[in-house]
Order: structure tokens, then C-alpha cells, then sequence
């Protein structure tokens, strides 16, 4: 894993896009996994902004998400179908047949089936992006005695509903399960890019470092035995 340390949110926004960026100009068809949350907002940012430049193109770029909330409408503005037209999708050329984006209407595991093959069909994906949970979760994989090899329907811990309560009305608003991609598919990704700021995230980080990171019940752990992951973290997350 390589660890880069930056100063702060707009630092670790800047050197994970210039890392895309690269990568985008180097390949024009780019397959990405997108993630949502707080964590890729500056580096979404970025990308438009690199975009509008004549730096980049998102004509060739095809992507597919990383997670959904179950029974939450895409018009939703929580849902994170809206998030990515919201902050990435609305602003670059980007085609709309080229955007992949889970959906689970209802917790019903035919959706999971639906959202594997959609994977399976995308193929390998050049860089995933993701961010970290504050328990250390991936995507929605929570930390638990068995992890989910693909996509599934995962009931939400706690500390994750209170975590992602500040984006909703109340608590009670946040729906208690999720469509999260499983950790196979996460780790088929030929380079993973993780996003992790701020003192929230610090336990996460400091035991992703730790040298007994390699268990199920830290998922981000499991991220060492990634041959080619990147962990852009601010010096708060870093720190603590
Ligand atoms: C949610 C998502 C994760 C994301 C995490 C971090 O739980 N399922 O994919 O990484 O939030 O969110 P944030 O970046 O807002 O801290």
C-alpha cells in the first residue's frame, strides 16, 4: 500500500486527481468504480475542473457504483444515484449509457443477482475509488465473523446509520439496509484509491497501518493484500 500523507482535505483532493488524471490521459476508455460520501467530493471537483480545461475527456470513461441504499428512490437526494449526477455525472461528457449505478428497491436478493452480473458483465475496472467508514468499513461491507465475496443486501451497523445520520433529516430517516458491492469485486479493481480525512477517520487508519490489519472485522484492512492501493489521507486522519 502506498500511504501518502497530505497536509489537508484540499491537498488530498488535489494529489488523488492528478493521480486520475494521469491514468485518464494514459487510457481514454478508463473503467471506474465510483464511490460516494463526503471523502471524493474534491476530487470529483477536480476532475470537472480538469475536464474543463481540455485536460481530460469523459467520452470513452465508463463507470459503475460501488453501493446503493435499499428502497430509496434515485430522485431521493440521499440516494447516492442522485449524489453522483450531483457531483460528477451533471458536469462532464460523461455518456449516460456509459453510468452504472446499483439499485435494490426492496431488500430482495434478486437485486444482489442483478447488480453481480452487471459487474461481472462491466468487467475489470481500472481504478475503483473508495472511502472508509468510520468502523473501517468498505463500500457497505461492515466488519463481521464472515464477509460477503459479491454483491449482496447488507443489514447497516449502527455506528455506519449514526455516521451517515448528518446527511438525512434524522436518524430514523436513514434506511437500515444497503446493495454494497463485496469485497471479490471491490479487490478485482487493477488500482484502488482510498480517500480518508479527518480525526473521524483516524482509528480506521491507524489500524489499516497497524501490522495485524488482516482480519474480517476491520474490512479496510483487507485492503494490504491489494497489490495497488493508494491511500490518500489527510495529516487529521493521519495524526489523529
Ligand atoms: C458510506 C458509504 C461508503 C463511504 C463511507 C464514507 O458508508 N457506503 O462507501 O466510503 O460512507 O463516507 P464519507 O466519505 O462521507 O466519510
Amino acid at each position: 500500500m502506498k500511504v501518502i500523507v497530505c497536509k489537508d482535505y484540499d491537498d488530498m483532493s488535489k494529489k488523488a486527481s492528478e493521480l486520475v488524471i494521469s491514468n485518464m490521459i494514459e487510457k481514454p476508455q478508463i473503467k471506474f468504480g465510483f464511490a460516494t460520501g463526503s471523502s471524493p467530493i474534491g476530487l470529483y471537483k477536480n476532475l470537472i475542473a480538469a475536464q474543463k480545461e481540455g485536460e481530460i475527456s469523459f467520452k470513452y470513461a465508463k463507470s459503475v457504483n460501488l453501493d446503493e441504499y435499499v428502497g430509496i428512490d434515485p430522485a431521493n437526494d440521499q440516494s447516492y444515484s442522485y449524489f453522483m449526477h450531483e457531483n460528477l455525472f451533471d458536469h462532464v461528457n460523461i455518456k449516460k449509457e456509459n453510468i452504472h449505478l446499483p439499485s435494490a428497491p426492496e431488500a430482495d436478493d434478486k437485486y444482489a443477482k442483478e447488480y453481480r452480473k452487471l459487474l461481472e458483465d462491466f468487467g475489470q475496472r481500472d481504478i475503483q475509488i473508495l472511502g472508509l467508514g468510520v468502523n473501517g468499513h468498505i463500500a457497505f461491507n461492515e466488519p463481521a465473523d464472515k464477509l460477503n465475496k459479491y454483491a449482496s443486501i447488507v443489514e447497516l451497523e449502527k455506528s455506519t446509520i449514526e455516521a451517515n445520520a448528518r446527511f438525512f433529516e434524522s436518524e430514523e430517516d436513514v434506511p437500515k439496509h444497503a446493495l454494497s458491492m463485496g469485497l471479490a469485486e471491490v479487490f478485482d479493481a487493477r488500482m484502488i484509491i482510498v480517500l480518508a480525512n479527518g480525526k473521524s477517520k483516524h482509528e480506521a487508519v491507524k489500524r489499516i497501518l497497524n501490522d495485524e490489519s488482516i482480519s474480517t472485522e476491520l474490512p479496510c484492512g483487507l485492503l494490504n493484500l491489494h497489490p495497488n492501493v493508494y491511500l490518500f489521507v489527510d495529516e487529521e486522519a493521519y495524526n489523529g
